[in-house]
């Protein structure tokens, strides 16, 4: 019998190509949706291996319904706060996810929320295409500068290096808070470290690049956003629980900061009405590492972490060392 393997969505071609040669029984949900709880209990059933993305919940329950065969679930993505990586690790279960293809790709779209957010163009868009556009005007969406003000990288990680170096072109002076220095920011770009709360402080563009852990949870709250300047903008590529949209919605109707753009949420698919309803919020429905060749490439690596797992080799992107050394037996 053919190994087990269970694909919640249609991912890329490449990828599905790839797990085709190698596990041609594969399954997968072939509906492009989030599979019901229920569902995805069903359907990990009795799997060797399972194929995810961020929209799925795999936690010590989904292994359970797993059960003893599955050894490895591989993530459709960087970040892997949807897999109890714990839970995993204790069953023997490897975890691994698809870094480094997705930093430009996801680099961009944070500039592109910059831009959209500084200069108002989802909301000048909106005006135009309602018939309100009937002369230029002197007053006309005036926006926020962007040449030569200061960027706040929060976590200078691969994501949060590459939109600095994006800064380069713009005269930016860089400020960035990382739990270790990054000397060849400093070199390359003059970029200087600080306490996260200089930079919310000092920055026109703040731009949040740290994963999601119960440390960085809500590490932009009320008390944070009261640090930003009044004409500072939020920029949210990384995780939605980063931020406290609750005090977001809050502190932009009290005038600080001037405006956010934000491609992840805290409850995502929903947004908070608050969010909704503003003009001076720039929302996108979390395409960061959304480009036809980027998704490829983190379908095929995927893939290759999975098939990689079931040969019994060690997956290039094992997240939990610890599963590969108690790993559990081929069937
Ligand atoms: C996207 O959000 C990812 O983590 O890959």
């Amino acid at each position: 019998m053919d190994t087990d393997v269970f694909v919640t969505q249609p991912i890329p071609q490449p990828g599905l190509e790839l797990l085709r040669r190698a596990h041609p029984g594969f399954r997968i949900n072939s509906e492009e949706r989030v599979l019901e709880r229920a569902q995805l209990l069903e359907e990990v059933r009795g799997a060797a291996a399972i194929l995810a993305l961020l929209t799925d919940l795999i936690d010590a329950e989904v292994l359970d319904a797993a059960g003893g065969r599955l050894r490895i679930v591989a993530n459709m993505a960087v970040g892997f706060d949807n897999i109890d990586l714990q839970a995993a690790s204790a069953r023997g279960i490897m975890v691994t996810n698809t870094p480094g293809v997705l930093t430009d790709a996801t680099a961009d779209l944070a500039w592109a929320l910059l831009f959209a957010v500084a200069r108002r163009i989802p909301e000048s868009e909106r005006f135009l295409r309602a018939g309100r556009f009937r002369h230029w005007g002197p007053l006309l969406f005036l926006g926020a500068d962007i040449a030569g003000r200061t960027l706040g990288i929060v976590g200078a990680g691969r994501i949060g290096s590459a939109v600095a170096r994006r800064a380069r072109g713009f005269d930016m002076k860089v400020l960035y808070c990382n739990r270790s220095p990054r000397p060849q920011l400093e070199t390359e770009l003059g970029a200087r470290r600080t306490s996260l709360e200089e930079l919310l402080r000092e920055a026109d563009f703040v731009s949040l690049h740290l994963p999601l852990t119960p440390e960085t949870r809500h590490i932009i709250n009320a008390r944070a956003l009261a640090l930003m300047k009044p004409t500072a903008c939020l920029i949210n590529t990384g995780r939605g629980p980063l931020v406290d949209e609750a005090a977001l919605v809050e502190a932009l109707a009290a005038g600080r900061p001037a405006g956010a753009a934000l491609d992840v949420f805290e409850r995502e698919p929903e947004v908070h009405p608050g969010l909704l309803a503003r003009d001076d919020v720039v929302l996108t429905p979390h395409i960061g590492s959304a480009t036809t060749s980027t998704r490829a490439r983190m379908a095929v690596m995927a893939a290759e972490n999975l098939i990689a797992g079931l040969r019994g080799e060690r997956p290039p992107n094992l997240l939990n060392e610890e599963a590969w050394e108690r790993k559990r037996p081929r069937e």
